[in-house]
């Protein structure tokens, strides 16, 4: 790499406003790159967000800036790693989540991402040494090669799909609504904002159970959510303004069987995301699924006007839950490959 430009670290809790500048310049021209045409956080939202991640409990972000000589930021990553308080930490502390590696067109294929890779990495061999491999997904082409030249393997292949709501069968989604509730007359369901007290233990249970349940191809992984996490999370939303939706049906019995969950940003109305969505397998094939689903469509087409989409990530390996989405009328908007990188001694010269 040129020695005119220069690698720093970015700390959200100590960056002035100039730095901050140069942050949003480079990553929003990533973000437009990759995301043509869509909205994007206004940028006191996004600072809003990247001050309340430093505070996090479980999980820790790393930043990095390449400045170049004309004192733009040339490059930009950050990488995740799971904090000792996370529930998954032993199962998961040795990968680490490398995000929006990226760097200006102009400035590509002089080696800038190389090296700020390699920075990283020995920025992470002490701070976090027990990272003994990277996840890193890659919607780009670009991306792609440079992670095929690194020796990365390819270990999932995954996607946003959305579903634009003007092309919803909504005749079809209040008969799955209808069919779910006359095939399941013991189960209640229940749309939250907050998992209430009751049900929170088993609802944590549940969605363990089923998000680990999700074709996860050769990724080495375990994912985990406490009733602590939980509350975490509602209080965050609550504070950031965000809405976060749950339905989730309850046997007779008092146990959790399916969920779903989406969150709406007010300060992004075109789009709701929907989270995990998940039956457990001794209630599957009852119609649940589909009545989860159709139930959150009712509800994000009542309460938000001004969405467009709904918009969820799911490997393409995930037979089930794919029917339901391609019948529902979701498509593949943008494919993400998700990539694991071994760190060698080579890659940390
Ligand atoms: C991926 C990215 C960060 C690479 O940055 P870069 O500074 O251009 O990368 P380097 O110059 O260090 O490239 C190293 C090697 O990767 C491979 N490579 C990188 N970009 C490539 C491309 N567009 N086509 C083919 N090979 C490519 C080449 O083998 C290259 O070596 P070479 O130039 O000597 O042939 C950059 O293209 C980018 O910002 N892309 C969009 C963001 C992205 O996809 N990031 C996510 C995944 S990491």
């Amino acid at each position: 790499m040129n020695e005119e430009f220069r690698i720093i670290s970015f700390d959200p809790l100590t960056a002035d406003d100039a730095l901050w500048e140069k942050y949003f310049d480079q990553t929003e021209a990533y973000y437009r790159e990759s995301n043509p045409g869509e909205p994007m956080l206004p940028r006191a939202k996004k600072k809003e967000h990247s001050l309340a991640a430093a505070a996090n409990p479980y999980g820790k972000t790393y930043d990095f800036l390449v400045l170049g000589p004309d004192g733009r930021a040339a490059a930009s990553a950050y990488i995740l790693a799971e904090k000792p308080k996370s529930p998954t930490y032993e199962q998961n502390k040795h990968i680490g989540n490398l995000h929006g590696l990226s760097v200006l067109p102009a400035c590509r294929r002089r080696g800038l991402g190389t090296a700020l890779l390699r920075h990283v990495l020995r920025e992470m061999a002490l701070k976090e040494p027990q990272f003994t491999e990277l996840m890193v997904p890659s919607a780009m082409e670009s991306g792609h090669r440079f992670l095929a030249k690194l020796g990365a393997a390819l270990a999932l292949e995954h996607g946003e799909n959305r579903l634009y709501l003007k092309d919803a069968d909504w005749a079809m989604i209040e008969r799955w609504d209808a069919e779910g509730v006359r095939r399941n007359p013991g189960t209640a369901v229940l749309s939250v904002s907050e998992i209430p007290e009751a049900d929170i233990r088993d609802y944590a249970q549940a969605f363990t159970e089923t998000i680990n349940q999700q074709p996860l191809g050769a990724l080495n992984m375990r994912m985990e959510i406490t009733p602590e996490q939980i509350r975490y999370g509602e209080a965050k939303c609550r504070e950031q303004g965000l809405l976060e939706t749950t339905v989730y049906t309850r046997e007779a019995d008092g146990r959790i069987s399916g969920l779903t969950g989406t969150v709406y940003m007010p300060d992004l109305p075109h789009v709701v995301r929907q989270l995990l969505t998940g039956v457990r397998k001794e209630y599957r094939s009852r119609g649940l699924g589909k009545l989860l689903k159709a139930r959150m469509l009712l509800h994000i087409r009542r309460e938000y006007p001004g969405v467009k989409f709904v918009a969820t990530g799911n490997a393409d390996s995930n037979a089930p839950m794919m029917a339901i989405n391609n019948a529902l009328g979701f498509k593949k908007h943008r494919p993400v490959l998700l990539y694991t990188l071994k760190i060698t001694p080579e890659l940390l010269k």
